[in-house]
């Protein structure tokens, strides 16, 4: 492609950035969505087109009890169990969705509803207890994941296999700071060689990092995500930590790591263990921006803010360096790549996993004062979701952060195909949740159709890309096939397929009604195949017989009693700011619903 062959040249690269810039304000008008032709189903995508559905391994599996699974300590039992304050409903993954004893039962739920893959991740600790190959590996974890690959693989369906989403093992955690420590990348290099040599044969998708942006930005700026570090003037749970530096230093050891994996895959001694035309990636997630207006600065604002999300990760990966823009206004406390680093990054992978959910706009902010500078307000851009007219970006969801904006994908897809050389893509996550609602009974709580309507639009977007922008996408994730641990919203927040209810100790699964959406999506038509719940949906499928779930995991230094499992909050939460990774920066609903939230509710992504 021409494009192609300017970037590698780099030549009148401001030039092509602005024009592709401009490029989303002159959108044709007939990929509005409301045109999605009634019959619109799977078979538009054609026969090779992947879709699946996505989880990661400390959100589903629980299997925590040390004796029971021989599973080592990560920073998230750590985080959950020490400061449970920092969790919304001060809860933790020790059972999570159970996924530990119950693969079975959710992987034949995937295949039922017709899905062809199956995204997971693999648990650093759980394999590797201290996450140092020399001081052991946990053969009882080993073993669980070629039960489970070889179950994937039994229903027909194509394992995506994570290597690391977040679950930093706590021992390295405390000799020597993780991923804050250049030391991590020996560590992780060792952990994935294991993984290659144990599941090579079984896994032809791999995925070095998920949401390294999550990562940098929750757990190190904002300090909402374990190991919880940040400014103490942004969050006052943080008990240490430097926003100004230390997501960049985290950032940078993510993409050394991250190089040394692709390197291990392409390297001759890996050929003949690996499947054949096995594939490494990177998944990123990034919110789309427009422009606030059409006018120079603001084009150039939300180009920015993308640089600041997504390029600074994109840029490293395909071309071997850091952005401009980022390194313009972030200076030297951007580390900087030696010209071995940025060979082994460049083009350092064989495909690109993207993850979008939500849009805003974008528009200049200049007054950051020195003293407060962090990641999150680096690149002084303001983002909104409302115009300049009061009007948001689009329907809001239930979570007050989270707008519909379909065409967010399509946009996204083809920005990252102009800007990065044409890569292969899949979207490995996208979906949308809902608020867990207390005592709501199951057959209403699977009644779900704003999810059905989310997943139509985006996938109707995403063809959109493929067939009239030319972009490379093979594949789509639905996040997530089941209702699981929120992160630092803990069980509040919904983003399944299926529905779990938290209050049977046998944690019951339902399919919602997106998930017979799903079903009929996929199977093209409307079959006795998706019925996929009893027809009242009022009783759930009684769950098998399986041994009651193990006592909580107990961290081995000094525990504070683990709160139980799944109870309610205390009646009083606490108060302080901060707490919740949503709450904390985006404008509360009333600001929004009063429209008040441009004048009162100025927040930053960056
Ligand atoms: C699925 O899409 C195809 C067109 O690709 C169409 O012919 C078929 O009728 C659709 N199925 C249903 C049930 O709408
Ligand atoms: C999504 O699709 C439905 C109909 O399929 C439509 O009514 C709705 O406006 C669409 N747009 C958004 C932003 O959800």
């Amino acid at each position: 492609m021409a494009t192609t062959m300017v970037f590698k040249h780099s030549l009148p690269l401001a030039m092509l950035v602005f024009l592709i810039g401009l490029l989303p304000l002159n959108e044709p008008a007939e990929v509005d969505d409301n045109c999605i032709p009634d019959n619109f189903n799977s078979s538009y995508f054609g026969d090779k087109f992947i879709f699946g559905t996505a989880t990661s391994a400390y959100q589903i599996e629980g299997g925590t009890d040390q004796i029971e699974t021989g599973r080592g300590l990560s920073v998230w039992d750590t985080f959950t169990h020490d400061t449970p304050e920092r969790i919304k409903d001060h809860t933790n993954g020790d059972i999570a969705v159970d996924f530990y004893h119950r693969y079975g039962e959710d992987i034949k739920n995937v295949k039922k509803m017709g899905f062809k893959a199956f995204r997971m991740s693999i648990s650093w600790p759980r394999v590797i207890p201290t996450g140092r190959i020399s001081k052991g590996k946990n053969q009882k974890g080993i073993a669980f994941y070629h039960q489970v690959l070889d179950k994937i693989i039994q229903e027909g369906l194509e394992p995506f296999v994570t290597i690391f989403h977040w679950d930093t093992p706590q021992f390295l955690e405390t000799e020597y700071r993780g991923f804050l420590s250049p030391n991590i990348v020996d560590d992780y290099r060792d952990y994935v060689r294991l993984l290659f040599d144990e599941f090579g044969k079984k896994v032809k998708y791999w995925m070095t990092f998920n949401e390294p942006w999550a990562l940098s930005g929750f757990a190190y700026d904002k300090g909402v995500f374990a190991p919880g570090r940040c400014s103490s003037w942004i969050n006052s749970q943080c008990l240490d930590g430097n926003s100004a530096t230390e997501p960049y230093i985290v950032a940078h050891h993510l993409l050394l790591a991250h190089a040394a994996a692709v390197e291990l895959h392409r390297s001759q001694e890996y050929k003949s263990k690996l499947k054949e035309d096995s594939k490494i990636g990177i998944t990123l997630f990034t919110f789309w921006f427009e422009p606030l207006s059409n006018k120079r600065v603001d084009i150039e604002a939300s180009e920015t803010a993308l640089d600041f999300m997504f390029g600074l990760w994109m840029e490293p990966l395909t071309y071997g360096r850091y952005p401009r823009r980022v390194k313009n206004l972030v200076g030297d406390k951007l580390h900087s790549f030696t010209e071995r680093q940025s060979q082994l990054l460049k083009k350092s992978y064989d495909f690109i996993g993207l993850q979008y959910y939500t849009a805003y706009y974008a528009k200049p902010h200049f007054q950051v004062e020195q003293e407060f500078s962090r990641y999150e307000t680096d690149s002084h851009v303001e983002v909104t979701a409302l115009d300049y007219k009061d009007k948001p970006i689009g329907k809001r969801a239930y979570s007050p952060w989270f707008y519909i904006y379909p065409k967010g994908i399509r946009h996204l897809l083809k920005y990252t195909k102009e800007r990065y050389s044409d890569p292969l893509i899949y979207i490995t996550e996208n979906g949308i949740d809902t608020n867990d609602i207390e005592g709501q009974p199951v057959k209403e709580a699977v009644k779900d159709t704003i999810r059905i309507d989310y997943y139509r639009n985006h996938t109707w977007n995403v063809l959109r890309a493929i067939k009239d922008d030319e972009v490379n996408v093979q594949g789509y994730f639905a996040w997530s096939y089941i209702d699981n641990f929120e992160w630092n919203i803990g069980y509040t927040s919904r983003f399944g397929l299926y529905y779990v209810d938290f209050k049977d100790p046998k944690l019951p699964r339902t399919a919602k009604d997106s998930a017979i959406w799903f079903c009929e999506f996929l199977k093209n038509k409307k079959s006795e195949l998706c019925k996929l719940r009893p027809d009242d949906a009022d009783v759930p499928a009684p769950a098998p017989a399986l041994a009651p779930p193990p006592p909580p995991l107990r961290p081995i230094h000094a525990p504070p009693p683990p709160p139980p499992i799944h109870a309610p909050p205390p009646a009083t939460p606490p108060t302080q700011p901060g707490l919740q990774m949503w709450t904390q920066s985006f404008p509360s609903e009333s600001d929004i619903t009063s429209g008040r939230s441009r004048k009162f509710g100025k927040y930053y992504i960056f």
